[in-house]
């Protein structure tokens, strides 16, 4: 055993004593029960010989009595006990664990900062256990954006990846191929989308796996399996076996309850495979989430826009956006249709250069024609008859040319 393996391991001991005292800060107690899965995080090297085992738990019982913890494991769970002699005070000027999930705020390369869902912290847990989650709802809801942050905030890179780009398994699992190493040609093993991703550690997102095509999706069965499954993989010259990296995670998106599409929206869906749906976990149902989406928007609009655009109060104090979503909603209104995530958004960034009256001409022509009319009504109810959506705000001939919309915007609040 080498010295810098020696090192790490006593790192390692050095997170788990600075992880415990944090939590004992955070609780306000010296006797704490930590369930073994919250140790997930520990980091432990590849490849660990009995050597390395007994230094690490020689290591871990030194640092814990220096630290004058004691501990015991009952039902899966630390029973742990911090000396009155140390002092805590010291722990509760370091910042929060980076596991925290804050309330607003970006873990990933998005510029918008996120707002967890209701199900957010459910997904990080499922997680870290090593599940396979499978995000399941319409369009622009936030799966994939959840998701995402979810891995960056469990410190994996992210591959986003969508099956239709894919035409053949290759591509996705690799093959052997001939190569120049050190001037001679030999051939080798180079791993395709998914087998880098695996083999890397890396959070693998695969993306809208109902409207993937079938024959990719069976090929990645094996992949789906449970971690620590070798997998064989054939390629055209030959055979390998194959183990993902531990710290490797996946989880997909879906439209639609195994293809089975109820709205009509999503004509490429089709019926998934029992057996693949079968290996993700958990299967969590998503919807448009008003609460996040005002919380996003609070970053670009004032409030008045903002109980305009969401208030949640009965038929008479619904904002526009509840008020739309229950008309699509609604059997007797025949407005078939949705808005996601996505047009809701777009107003956050083009209010303040287009004004109200201009943005919201686009957001309206995110409907289905037939609908327009409908969702233009239920803005100018909200708002009155000087917020019709039109794109002629900066036509002098028109009444709602934008020079004199100003002072009724004035009065209703929108703009100072
Ligand atoms: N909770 C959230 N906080 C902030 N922004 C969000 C949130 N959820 C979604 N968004 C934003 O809304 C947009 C749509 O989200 P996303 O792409 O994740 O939707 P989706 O459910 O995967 O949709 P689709 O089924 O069409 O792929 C993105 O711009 C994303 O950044
Ligand atoms: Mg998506």
């Amino acid at each position: 055993m080498n010295d810098s393996s020696n090192i790490d391991l006593r790192n390692i001991s050095q997170q788990v004593v600075s992880f415990i005292y944090k939590k004992a800060v955070k609780q306000n107690s010296r006797i704490l029960k930590i369930p073994i899965v919250e140790f997930e995080w520990i980091k432990i090297p590849d490849n660990l010989n009995v050597n390395h085992v007994n230094f690490l738990r020689w290591t871990l019982k030194t640092y814990l009595q220096e630290a004058k913890i004691t501990f015991k494991i009952v039902n899966n769970s630390f029973d742990i006990i911090i000396d009155e002699s140390i002092n805590l005070k010291i722990f509760s000027e370091e910042k929060e664990e980076p596991i925290a999930v804050s309330p607003i705020g970006t873990f990933s390369n998005w510029k918008d900062p996120f707002s967890p869902p209701s199900y957010f912290k459910d997904l990080i847990y499922f997680l870290r256990q090593k599940e396979k989650p499978i995000l399941i709802g319409p369009k622009g809801c936030g799966k994939s954006r959840s998701l995402e942050e979810a891995m960056a905030i469990l410190g994996r890179k992210v591959y986003r990846i969508a099956l239709p780009q894919y035409r053949d398994p290759v591509e996705l699992i690799g093959d052997f191929q001939i190569v120049e190493e050190n001037g001679i040609p030999i051939t080798k093993f180079i791993g395709g989308v998914i087998t880098t991703a695996l083999q890397e550690g890396y959070g693998l997102i695969i993306d809208e796996i109902d409207s993937s095509p079938p024959h990719l999706v069976s090929c990645l069965q094996q992949f789906f399996e449970p971690y620590g499954t070798q997998i064989t993989i054939k390629t055209e010259s030959g055979i390998l076996n194959f183990s993902p990296h531990k710290d490797a995670l996946i989880a997909a998106t879906s439209n639609t309850w195994r293809g089975d599409d109820k709205t009509g929206e999503y004509s490429k869906a089709q019926g998934g495979d029992a057996s693949t749906w079968d290996r993700f976990f958990p299967k969590i149902d998503c919807d448009y989430d008003v609460k996040a989406e005002r919380l996003t928007l609070s970053n670009y609009l004032p409030q008045v826009v903002l109980d305009a655009l969401f208030e949640e109060g009965d038929a008479n104090h619904m904002g526009i956006i509840p008020s739309i979503r229950r008309s699509c909603k609604d059997p007797n209104s025949s407005m078939e249709d949705s808005i996601g995530f996505r047009s809701i958004l777009r107003i956050g960034h083009h209010w303040k250069k287009l004004g109200w009256h201009k943005i919201m001409y686009y957001f309206v022509n995110e409907f289905k024609e037939e609908n327009r009319e409908a969702v233009s009504k239920i803005i100018t109810n909200k708002l009155g008859r000087e917020f019709i959506p039109t794109r002629n705000d900066y036509d002098e001939s028109l009444p709602d040319y934008i020079p004199n919309l100003i002072p009724k915007l004035k009065e209703k609040g929108f703009i100072m």
